[in-house]
């Protein structure tokens, strides 16, 4: 049997006492979504004894659960929405460039408190071999962390201690591949056969070149094609990211059943939010895209209720970079769930894409599109992340403009390079395509709005508007449903970091670029109004602070877009129980006035604290007004 964890003497005691109570709860849970799980698991496997093994392992998991993730837990299903409020603020980081390794992270705990953050999003930290780990998305082990970042005990110290603040914790669960180094791969390289059997084997390149001809490339540049020779097994793997990405094949029960039991022994750590990489990768068919295939969905499906039996306190985050109708069918259906939450990716990319073109048409017209979803999907916002920014918009609707795809990526390209005339953005491309003609963008938040520009021009008045922008980013970004997340470092506004160019293991790959250590020498200036972190922190601390305050910013609440008759000017309305607040946001260096007639009143508005009528209101350049109704 595994360990419990239990403490000695009156613990034991307790759990004796506890141990039916809590075999009655799995039962029930267990009952409850049985019969689905069974049927799904038996569409895709037809493996009874691999599905009774499934449920044994979901009960030894269950049982070493510790006391306090089973009473939080409970707490969580008695209030299934309580993520759903306005109170969660995320933040992501590498731990190492955060603050070295997981005890340093629980060091800084009240930094992060300070930051008004509840939720921290740990950057990968499972084992992987250095300079072959895609930023430690390549695990060669799921139930080791990195040595130089800790261990698993300081992960369960580091979430018990975020626990005790309020704080949850992410983390990603790399399930579409391990890496090469993983103890599955060295077997199935040295060819044996059952190991071989967990991935994509192919002992010519007949088979490899038909995938080919329906799959597209993830990194066409860094990474061109979706398999990999191995000289010395003879073999062709599936890689469909890096070469050192071995994806595994999900259509073997083994290889699900340990990844479910990988995944539930990271939960059992204290993770809350588990982050679900690259999910819609994960079943592969020929002659097919192998993206988002039915069979994707029903192991969501199977994972959402795996959770629901031994952990339902987590929350599932699927990260689906990809266009709106590909996203959202990775909530499920009412009756059915998937994930929790999914990145508004499409929002996010429109966003910069209204940056550079001073024009909130298409951004007016997707965030409609958002906002007629479902209010209990909950999505996750973001400016960026660690990843680059790839321009999936909506060119159907572009075109009508007369704007091209491939024309258009590149003038984004341009524009956020710094080329074009009117733009103070720094930042460099990824993956530049020469046969697509395509390309993605790196940067963090402080260098797209020009922070970095005026700051190496020391040009003061400059770094005032790129500030002012960045903020009004910021308050744009709050305005929207769903729990907004910060990049560690944009709260006070980290540019670019150029040493990844110097280290051969990241040279090649410019995402790095927006992924520099916190400078915690410039967090010190954090209380001082005359620099720019002082000024960053603290106006988005005001934002932050409005936002768990004001119970219209709850992600159930009604949003809508208002036409201002301005194009650089986006008006976002939030109405819930009686309270109504406009958000108006000016994306251009002109000062504007949004013609808005809303004629219910006065109203207020929050920062300034002053009285206004919402009708023909002069907005400064990249200024914004959060206008509440009196
Ligand atoms: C996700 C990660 C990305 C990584 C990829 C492969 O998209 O966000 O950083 O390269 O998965 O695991």
């Amino acid at each position: 049997m595994r360990s419990t964890q239990k403490k000695a003497g009156k613990d034991e005691k307790k759990e004796k006492v506890q141990l039916p109570d809590a075999a009655a709860i799995f039962q029930k849970r267990l009952k409850k979504h049985h019969d689905e799980l069974k049927w799904l698991y038996t569409e895709l496997y037809g493996n009874d004894s691999m599905f009774a093994e499934l449920c044994d392992n979901m009960w030894q998991f269950y049982q070493e659960r510790n006391d306090t993730l089973r009473a939080l837990d409970e707490k969580r299903e008695a209030q299934p929405d309580w993520y759903k409020k306005n109170d969660m603020l995320g933040m992501m980081f590498y731990i190492d460039n955060f603050a070295g390794n997981m005890k340093g992270v629980e060091s800084r705990l009240d930094y992060i408190e300070q930051c008004n953050v509840n939720y921290i999003h740990l950057m990968p930290f499972l084992d992987t071999p250095e300079g072959r780990s895609d930023g430690g998305y390549a695990v060669s082990d799921f139930r080791k962390v990195q040595e130089k970042l800790g261990t698993m005990e300081d992960l369960e110290s580091l979430t018990a201690a975020c626990h005790k603040k309020g704080i949850n914790v992410c983390m990603d669960f790399v399930m579409n591949h391990t890496s090469e180094d993983h103890e599955w791969a060295k077997k199935a390289r040295g060819g044996d056969g059952e190991y071989m059997d967990r991935y994509f084997f192919f002992d010519n390149s007949y088979i490899p070149s038909l995938y080919e001809k329906t799959v597209p490339q993830v990194f066409p540049t860094t990474a061109p094609g979706n398999f990999t020779w191995l000289p010395d097994a003879g073999h062709f793997v599936m890689t469909t990211f890096y070469p050192y990405q071995w994806d595994l094949n999900y259509k073997n029960p083994r290889v699900f059943n340990e990844m479910m039991y990988n995944f539930l022994y990271l939960a059992n750590r204290g993770i809350d939010i588990i982050r679900i990489d690259a999910v819609p990768y994960i079943w592969k068919e020929l002659n097919t895209s192998c993206r988002n295939l039915l069979q994707v969905h029903t192991i969501v499906r199977m994972m959402r209720m795996i959770s629901e039996i031994v952990c339902p306190g987590i929350l599932l985050l699927g990260e689906v970079v990809m266009e709106p109708e590909k996203v959202v069918p990775y909530f499920g259906t009412v009756e059915k769930p998937e994930c929790h939450m999914l990145y508004n990716v499409t929002t996010m990319a429109t966003t910069w894409h209204t940056v550079a073109t001073r024009d909130v048409g298409l951004l007016k017209k997707q965030l409609d599109i958002v906002n007629s979803l479902p209010k209990d999907y909950v999505f996750l916002n973001y400016l960026r992340c660690h990843d680059d920014i790839g321009w999936g918009l909506d060119y159907a609707t572009l075109q009508q403009e007369g704007i091209r795809e491939r024309d258009h990526k590149k003038y984004l390209n341009d524009y956020f390079q710094g080329y074009d005339g009117d733009s103070n953005s720094r930042g460099e491309l990824y993956n530049a395509d020469p046969v697509t003609g395509d390309a993605r963008f790196c940067g963090t938040t402080a260098s797209m709005c020009g922070i970095e520009k005026a700051g190496f021009e020391q040009n003061a008045e400059a770094m005032e508007r790129a500030i002012r922008f960045d903020v009004m980013l910021h308050a744009y970004m709050f305005m929207q449903s769903g729990i907004p997340v910060l990049y560690s470092g944009d709260e006070i506004g980290q540019v670019n970091d150029y040493t990844y160019k110097e280290n051969p293991l990241k040279a090649a790959d410019s995402r790095y670029i927006h992924r520099g250590a916190m400078n915690w020498e410039l967090a010190k200036n954090i209380a001082d109004p005359r620099t720019v972190e002082g000024k960053l922190f603290t106006a988005l601390d005001r934002l932050e602070k409005l936002r768990k305050q004001e119970k219209v910013f709850v992600s159930n609440a009604d949003t809508w877009t208002i036409e201002t008759w301005d194009s650089s000017v986006l008006c976002i309305g939030r109405y819930f129980e009686g309270e109504k607040i406009l958000g108006l946001f000016n994306f251009s260096e002109f000062d504007k006035t949004a013609w808005i007639n809303e004629t219910d009143g006065e109203y207020v508005e929050l920062i300034s604290g002053e009285r206004m009528q919402a009708s023909g209101v002069n907005i400064p350049a990249y200024g914004f007004y959060y206008l509440k109704k009196c």
